[in-house]
């Protein structure tokens, strides 16, 4: 008489109810429901895929590379989560709104806390470098109404499509970042410089990675936002140059057609003395963001 039950046995053919078998005494129901998944479709993907010992050791090296690429500042994991499609997944699922309230996009790895708060109209380009722009609009209710109070955080790349920390001792620090606070009208604006496309980190494996797939490892100009104001959603998102060239093909699939603004080229001197401007021209931004009440 064995113990031995052939059910618990590994087979090619049940290898993953095998596997989750194994997990029934799991303490976390959700772990448990979240593991079995993942098991299922990675077993599904391996009968699929049929790779050899050699192609899963490349895998298996990918993934050890991706984790010594991490550091305090260098979070390659989720670098390889955005160009996936999965960070915009995620948030999508998290960030389902009522029709008309502003979409969510990738926070992305260069937002910092701290940034200055400025007065509406203050200028966020603290080196005078690239060409001159001046964004505005309104923050709205779901109904049209104008939000008053609503803790609007601005961080953008500047003219060659770098953020102040990756350049330390190049840009002043908190350059093109700030913080600004809507009045009872819900208007907001402010100056920075138009910004630049750029390629999101590509000297680590999900660079190398990028490249294999024939794919470039550029994200589009834009301007990152996150709006807030208690008993309303919190909106993270970004404001898209339409005529950037890779505007349709974001490395981390962050474009959404409601965050693409009109960049409008403005040559009038009045409108330049207007807004105090030294140059032959700048942009002009309008946007409006529709914040939704939370439950
Ligand atoms: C960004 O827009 O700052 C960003 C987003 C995802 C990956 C890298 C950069
Ligand atoms: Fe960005």
């Amino acid at each position: 008489m064995t113990n031995a039950s052939p059910n618990a046995q590994f087979t090619e053919e049940r290898s993953a109810d095998i596997v989750v078998g194994q997990n029934v005494n799991a303490g976390d129901a959700r772990l448990r429901e979240v593991m079995e998944s993942i098991t299922r479709h990675l077993h599904a993907a391996i009968k699929e895929t049929e790779p050899t010992q050699e192609e899963w050791m490349k895998a298996i090296q990918f993934l050890t590379a991706t984790g010594h690429k991490c550091d305090d500042w260098r979070q390659e994991f989720i670098l390889l989560s955005d160009v996936l499609g999965v960070s915009m997944l995620v948030d999508a699922i998290n960030s389902r709104r009522p029709g008309g309230a502003s979409e969510n996009t990738v926070l992305g790895p260069f937002h910092i806390d701290g940034a200055p708060e400025y007065e509406m109209g203050s200028n966020i380009c603290l080196d005078a470098k690239g060409e001159n722009m001046v964004v505005g609009g309104r923050v709205l209710d779901t109904d049209g109404h104008p939000l008053e109070d609503v803790k609007i955080d601005v961080w953008q790349a500047n003219d060659e499509g770098f953020y102040d920390v990756q350049q330390k001792g190049i840009q002043p620090d908190f350059n093109l970042r700030g913080i600004f606070r809507t009045g009872a009208d819900g208007a907001y604006w402010f100056k920075g410089v138009r910004p630049k496309h750029y390629s999101i980190p590509a000297d680590g494996p999900v660079g190398q990675l990028l490249k294999a797939l024939g794919r470039h490892p550029f994200r589009p100009a834009h301007l990152h936002f996150i709006l807030s104001k208690d008993g309303y959603d919190e909106v993270t998102t970004h404001i898209f140059d339409p005529d950037d060239i890779y505007i349709n093909s974001d490395a981390v699939f962050g474009v959404k057609e409601s965050l693409i603004a009109d960049f409008v080229r403005i040559e009038d001197p009045d409108m330049i003395a207007k807004f105090g401007f030294q140059s032959a021209h700048f942009w002009k931004v309008e946007f409006d963001f529709v914040l939704a009440r939370n439950a």
